[in-house]
């Protein structure tokens, strides 16, 4: 039976095998990166994908609209970093004109670069909101590990998001124990003063390197107690649903916020609505996926729009239920972090 009230038009949406409705589409525009941040490209290995393979704006755009159709409702930019794709605002544009059908939100995700000089126009865009990444607020700290001296650009990229209007801006940091795990303290201590959201990541087998060893895992239990030690937190309200962090505010009121996203410790699997376009044109269903779908042949042989759409209905299909970083016959995926994009 059809439930429908009178003249309502129900619009579909890209649904899994096991129920989970998809809403979040990441796009990775390119694999390439400056930084070379140990837990992801610490060898700053040469790209595998070539000019020809990677996808163009216009092939973006035309699977973003595809994907709107088919209910995306967030679309996320990342990469490697997707300010080294020339004129990125651009494509922000380009998608900005899904809002119309269904887009509600446009992110990206960067490591800094070019953004003090580039934030107003990518506001401008339709640009609604920005990650950075930042993993270290010690300058020497911050070169360790991510291999360059920039942190004061980093800072200052902060800035220049904020006021652009770019809203909330959110601060990544990957903690590794023996890394930037000190710094905990000081990172809840640079939300209060800025009003951004700080966000901590477990750090994940994703690394090219593939230097990832359990005992380097900051839980998130940990990270919160270290630091409700000097500014205790609670929880808001709104956290959760099918984000990937839970979220604090200060219990003194201060400004800021802090994010806790703990997939190895506390896998969030069960409410994931995300689906993934890698620069050269693969979908992923799952961060940790060992195989990869070619959308970007299905483009390039000409099949139209319904044709794409049957093809990412099947693959959202084969969605994986969960990672399986804990368990002892884990495979690492072999494309890292800078291929498929945060
Ligand atoms: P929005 O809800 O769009 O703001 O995204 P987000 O809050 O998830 O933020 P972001 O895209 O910056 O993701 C933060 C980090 O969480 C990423 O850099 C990854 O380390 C991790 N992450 C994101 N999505 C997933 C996921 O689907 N699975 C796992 N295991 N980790 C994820
Ligand atoms: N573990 C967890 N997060 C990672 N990121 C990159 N590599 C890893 C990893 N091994 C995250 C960083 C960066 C985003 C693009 O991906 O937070 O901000
Ligand atoms: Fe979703 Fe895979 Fe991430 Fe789990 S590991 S939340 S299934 S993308």
């Amino acid at each position: 039976m059809d439930n429908r009230a009178e003249g309502e038009i129900l619009s579909e949406v890209l649904t899994d095998a096991y129920g989970r409705q998809i809403r979040d589409l990441r796009i990775s525009v390119t694999d390439r990166c400056q930084f070379r941040c140990f837990y992801c490209l610490p060898d700053g290995e040469p790209p595998l994908a070539r000019k020809d393979t990677i996808l163009s704006f216009e092939e973006i755009e035309r699977i973003s609209s595809v994907f709107v159709s088919l209910g995306i409702e967030k679309v996320r930019l990342t990469g490697g970093e997707p300010m080294l794709r020339r004129d990125i605002e651009k494509l922000v544009t380009a998608i900005a004109r899904l809002k119309p059908k269904g887009l509600r939100d446009i992110a990206l995700t960067t490591n800094g670069f070019s953004i003090p000089e580039k934030a107003a126009l990518l506001k401008d865009s339709g640009l609604d909101r920005i990650t950075i990444s930042l993993d270290s607020l010690d300058p020497d700290n911050f070169k360790d590990i991510t291999g360059v001296d920039k942190l004061d650009d980093v800072l200052k990229a902060i800035e220049a998001a904020q006021t652009a209007g770019l809203d909330p801006v959110k601060i990544n940091a990957v903690v590794v124990r023996g890394r930037n795990d000190h710094e905990l303290p000081a990172f809840a201590r640079f939300a209060r003063e800025t009003g951004v959201s700080m966000r901590f990541i477990e750090f994940m087998p994703l690394d090219s390197g593939h230097g990832w060893n359990r005992e380097q895992v900051v839980s998130g239990r940990e990270i919160r107690t270290a630091i409700e030690e000097q500014y205790p937190l609670e929880l808001k309200r709104d956290s959760r649903g099918t984000e990937t962090a839970w979220r604090y505010g200060f219990k003194d009121g201060a400004p800021g916020e802090i994010g806790i996203i703990a997939p190895v410790t506390e896998m969030f699997c069960g409410q994931c609505s995300r689906i993934r376009l890698t620069a050269d044109g693969q979908i992923r269903t799952c961060l940790f996926s060992t195989v990869e779908h070619d959308l970007r042949e299905v483009v390039r042989s000409g099949a139209d729009d319904e044709g794409v759409a049957e093809y990412i209905r099947a693959v959202t299909l084969q969605k994986e239920a969960s990672h399986h970083i804990n368990e002892t016959d884990f495979v690492q995926p072999e494309r890292t972090m800078s291929f498929i994009g945060g």
